[in-house]
């Protein structure tokens, strides 16, 4: 799908998926917000309009029970969630022009309008239909809050609407064995009154739609199928106690977190617009020319793809000019894995690397289909340095020396090679095209063919050799000249992708980037002193980020939060181990003498552990464990637990841990140390 470039001004709204608030942002996410900054930056690189807004997605159950889990609010975790994805964004350099919550007045505003112009034109029903009921909780239960036997294969504990195992799906009522994740209570099937949006209204209308190129051609054949299946009626309410917007008119019925999701789009961008005076009805009335783009990833193009332009066009807005989907990201071809260490959190990764670093890798790999990408670590440090430090910065720190120098800072009035310069600048053209169709491989890998002429050249004029010459300054002056505006032309077409180092070259060359504005070389200009730019990236780096990641899945009190989720974790076993690697760790029945809450930390205790008779000192350890949710201090004191009693010392934020405790469990409230009558002896081995 390629969107031709006329010389008007264009003016687009982007968006990317709004994440959920209730967990930290990983390289996974970070895909698809590169991704669409890219785009949004390249936009405004050649002189169109283009706004980017986003939002956290703050409402539903989930939600609703981490918080409850966490003791606090759903206001208070959102806020909390909110400030560190915003905080993550922006030191990844993704460059907002608004970035908001879905619980707002201006979402709530949208999405009760939205719903009773639905209603008004008669695309709602209502009907009474059976639900899985936690008679304990007192709540429905969405069919991610129960497990049970797959009724097809039979493997145990899996969701409830689809296995794991077998593929299989299915009602959560066809689970065999089903238990409330959050209560361990077996469900019943309650009647309850739901609303429906009438999807098949739209029918027509979709297949138009999508038959005209809104969406990429893989998707276009996904939904295809979903057609030959026909459209089901989409259930938007939830039934209290749920974190959300209450329907209007129907007390204790609540939006589906999937309604005002989408609808948040339009609510950042009106929150953005009443700030900067822009007119909102310009980019969402029905008649709108301006473009609307939707970047995704594919496991929710069902809802952007029929939900939302159905729900659209039903309460008499405009639909998206274009969804992009984008695949799922594996690390070393493989899912993330936390015991691998390569589940990685955003802020993980910036307290080893820099973020540049990532988006240049991200856009050397994305293309505009819906395959998955794979961040592959070694290659990782090989492409960035060799591409970024060895053939991009390189010619800048080659060129910058002599002219600062021998030159006072003043670049030559001609270009030795204005033919050279003249056809790399023509290069541009396709690049353009490449960023436009999100083709950022293509992109990435033409813009390096252009590094390498710029190097060849500098190699064959060997400004080092001539400048030892006599009589040959104002060559050197001239190649160095035609170096640096090589250079700004490779600046000026990463700088969507690179703008932190694109910014300090624009410094370095004392000039803006604009795509305008490189056909027409600096000369006779004065730059400034050349620092450096970007650095290789060291394997220790790498490796000191996946050994932050594995450490935070084990003993600090982020992973505390990452292994106690309860069973909604998700992570596959590690790699296997052999019997030495195992009969290396000492497991020990330990006393637990003392038992504290740890300022600062949501889910650690402070444990004194005692291996010994408590005799002497010598036999005591400090131990961070995050049990929190499950026990209060004064209730652990005298009890027993299981300890890793030859864990190397272990720096923590809050102090140094010397051991490990185990204890088993679902989680949250359900996680089980040994009791003093089980039996066991402090100090006794328990292999
Ligand atoms: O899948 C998700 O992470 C959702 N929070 C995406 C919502 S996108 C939009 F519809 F709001
Ligand atoms: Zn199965």
């Amino acid at each position: 799908m390629s969107q031709q470039q006329t010389n008007l001004e264009r003016s687009i709204l982007v968006t990317s998926a709004l994440p959920y608030a209730n967990g930290p942002i990983h390289l996974g996410h970070l895909v698809e917000y590169i991704q669409t900054d890219i785009w949004a930056r390249f936009q405004r690189l050649r002189g169109n309009t283009c706004y980017y807004v986003c939002a956290d997605d703050a409402h539903g159950t989930p939600i609703m029970l981490r918080a409850r889990q966490d003791d606090i609010t759903p206001e208070e975790l959102i806020a909390a969630v909110q400030k560190e994805h915003e905080a993550d964004f922006a030191d990844f350099h993704i460059g907002f022009d608004n970035y908001y919550t879905t619980h707002s007045e201006e979402n709530r505003h949208f999405a009760s309008n939205i719903y009773l112009k639905l209603r008004e034109d008669g695309h709602i029903r209502t009907e009474t239909i059976k639900q899985a009921y936690d008679p304990e909780a007192e709540m429905f239960l969405p069919d991610r809050f129960i497990k049970g036997t797959c009724p097809k294969c039979g493997t145990e504990d899996q969701y409830g609407d689809n296995c794991e195992v077998c593929g299989a799906t299915y009602d959560p009522t066809e689970l065999k064995n089903p238990v409330s994740v959050v209560s361990g209570a077996t469900p019943i099937e309650k009647d309850s009154e739901q609303y429906f949006f009438k999807l098949s209204d739209f029918s027509e209308m979709l297949q138009q739609w999508l038959k005209a190129g809104h969406v990429q051609s893989e998707v276009a054949n996904k939904l295809e199928e979903w057609f030959e299946e026909g459209l089901q009626d989409w259930d938007i309410s939830r039934n209290a106690p749920y974190w959300g917007f209450e329907i209007p008119d129907a007390p204790g019925k609540y939006f589906y977190v999937w309604l005002d999701a989408p609808i948040g789009y339009m609510a950042s961008f009106k929150n953005f617009c009443d700030k900067h005076g822009i007119d909102f009805d310009d980019y969402w009335a029905a008649d709108s020319d301006n473009e609307l783009y939707h970047f995704i990833g594919k496991d929710i193009a069902r809802f952007h793809t029929l939900f939302w332009p159905a729900v659209l066009e039903g309460s008499g807005y405009r639909k998206p000019t274009a969804v992009f989907c984008h695949g799922f990201l594996t690390v070393n071809g493989q899912k993330m894995s936390k015991s691998r260490g390569t589940f990685i959190k955003a802020r993980t990764y910036l307290d080893n690397l820099n973020p540049e670093y990532l988006r240049y890798y991200y856009t050397a790999k994305l293309s505009s289909g819906v395959d998955d990408i794979d961040l592959n670590l070694d290659d990782f440090m090989q492409r960035v340095n060799s591409d970024l430090v060895g053939k991009v910065v390189n010619i800048a720190s080659r060129c910058a020396g002599f002219i600062s120098k021998k030159f006072g800072g003043q670049l030559s009035a001609e270009l030795p090679e204005p033919g050279l310069y003249n056809e790399m600048v023509a290069a541009g053209d396709i690049i353009a095209e490449h960023y436009e169709n999100r083709e950022y491989n293509k992109a990435v890998r033409e813009i390096m063919a252009q590094a390498d002429r710029a190097n060849v050249y500098i190699d064959e004029n060997k400004p080092w050799v001539l400048i030892k010459e006599e009589g040959r300054g104002d060559d050197v002056q001239r190649i160095c000249t035609q170096g640096l505006n090589m250079f700004r032309l490779l600046m000026t077409w990463l700088k969507p992708i690179l703008p932190a180092t694109a910014e300090k070259s624009e410094a370095f060359l004392n000039t803006e980037f604009s795509w305008a504005s490189i056909s027409e070389p600096l000369l006779s200009h004065g730059i400034n002193k050349f620092k450096p730019l970007l650095t290789r990236i060291e394997k220790e780096q790498i490796e000191a980020m996946t050994h932050d990641s594995i450490e935070q899945t084990t003993v600090n009190d982020d992973a505390a939060e990452e292994t106690l989720s309860g069973p909604l974790a998700d992570d596959p076993i590690a790699d296997e181990i052999n019997f030495d690697d195992f009969a290396r760790v000492d497991l020990r029945i330990a006393k637990i003498v003392k038992a504290k809450h740890v300022e600062g930390a949501d889910k650690l205790l402070q444990l004194t552990l005692d291996l010994g008779d408590g005799s002497n000192d010598k036999t005591r350890r400090n131990v961070f464990a995050g049990i929190k949710s499950a026990y209060k201090p004064e209730d652990l004191e005298g009890k027993l637990t299981v300890m890793v009693a030859n864990l190397a010392p272990r720096k923590m934020r809050f102090g140094i841990s010397e051991g490990m405790v185990l204890a088993a469990g679902p989680g949250g409230k359900d996680l089980f140390i040994l009791n003093p009558d089980d039996g066991a002896i402090p100090g006794m081995k328990v292999k």
